[in-house]
């Protein structure tokens, strides 16, 4: 293979050129204007959820539902240690400390029955949990969210690769008091760098639209009160995920698909374990995930790099960075497990069957 496959390459519609054209007519390419609006409706629309906020990234979303929660110095916020670091810097940001709990096999996302046992068992009650649907795929989210409204835990969800997951037919991202997506390059959809912060609360949103502009009083000249971010998504990224989300549906098909491929190339080699899907539940498959009972993953690795095809190791667990050597945490070894087996394939829309092929292929002559 000689152009190289990536793990999840940007894929545009055709139309964010025509937007982003419009936008530059209109001559509104700094922050606010019509497509940044158009976006949040779009992403509103698609979601159910009955408010959204356009912003910088992913990041920016989670730290200002943190900030509008009010959480600051010396909380404690629990979150999923099988993620991304993403999920988490915004807990430091706050000057609050992460605990971290740990995933479960039927899920490999948050345990329920974890979460459930650190709140009832804990001294100190954090504030909030930030549950990370992981690869696309939905956490145990209905039990999870049950689980923080009996103890008055307030509950983000990190839906920032699972846009068009759904649980119960709900869309992941909207079953907590916020949700967050992201935009960033490698996500399904992609606005270059972005992210949208969503909840069910239409003052909680003004509030973190107000912080995140820099935290301006409603005065024609300019007065403070509180400190603010620069956190509002520009007009022309807006524009560009305008066209994105024209199709988002036939991206989550196809990401589905490449997944059923890899299931039909390497389902019945007992080495090989996937990522799993709850019942009643619709993941986006973002990244094909899989485990390997006994072959070192980085032999497979180096072989699928030498055919210029990238592939990446689970994220290692925030409970095992020296950054959070001293952080609390619940955890049985289970992510741990994940790390040290797993591997995200390539998962790019733009590929096919035989690529598909291809790559199930040296890695079946590398277990
Ligand atoms: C699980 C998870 N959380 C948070 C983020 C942060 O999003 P962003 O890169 O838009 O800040 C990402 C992706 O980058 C992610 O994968």
């Amino acid at each position: 293979m000689n152009k190289r496959i990536f793990l999840s390459a940007p894929h545009m519609s055709g139309n964010e050129l025509k937007y982003i054209e419009k936008v530059f007519e209109s001559n509104y390419i700094a922050p606010l204007g019509e497509y940044v609006n158009k976006f949040e409706e779009s992403i509103k629309n698609y979601t159910g959820a009955p408010n959204a906020l356009a912003v910088t990234s992913g990041t920016a979303a989670i730290h200002l539902a943190l900030r509008v929660l009010g959480i600051g110095a010396g909380d404690d916020v629990l979150a999923s240690t099988f993620t991304f670091i993403g999920s988490v810097n915004a807990i430091l940001y706050q000057g609050a400390n992460p605990v971290f709990i740990d995933s479960d096999k039927e899920s490999w996302n948050l345990s329920p029955k974890l979460l459930n046992k650190y709140l009832c068992e804990c001294e100190k009650r954090p504030k909030a949990l930030i549950v990370t649907h992981l690869y696309g795929m939905s956490a145990d989210i209905q039990k999870i969210a049950d689980i923080c409204r009996l103890h008055g835990v307030y509950l983000i969800e990190d839906a920032a690769e699972s846009l068009g997951a759904t649980f119960d037919g709900k869309h992941t991202g909207t079953f907590g008091d916020f949700g967050i997506y992201s935009f960033n390059g490698n996500k399904i959809l992609t606005t270059s760098g972005g992210g949208m912060l969503v909840s069910g609360d239409r003052d909680w949103i003004e509030k973190a639209k107000f912080y995140s502009t820099q935290a301006k009083e409603p005065f024609i000249h300019y007065e403070h009160l509180e400190y603010g971010y620069n956190y509002r998504m520009s007009n022309v990224l807006a524009a560009i995920g305008v066209g994105q989300m024209e199709v988002i549906e036939e991206r989550v098909a196809k990401k589905r698909e490449i997944f059923e491929w890899y299931r039909e190339f390497l389902g019945d080699n007992d080495e090989i374990e996937f990522m799993p899907e709850l019942p009643d539940s619709r993941g986006n498959r973002w990244l094909t995930a899989m485990t390997f009972a006994h072959a070192d993953h980085s032999v497979i690795m180096g072989a699928l790099e030498e055919a210029n095809v990238e592939s990446r190791p689970l994220w290692k667990p925030m409970h095992m960075q020296k950054l959070f050597e001293n952080s609390k945490r619940l955890v049985d070894g289970t992510s741990e497990e994940l790390f040290q087996k797993g591997l995200c394939v390539a998962s790019s829309t733009t590929m096919t069957k035989e690529d598909v092929k291809q790559i199930s292929t040296i890695i079946l002559e590398n277990i």
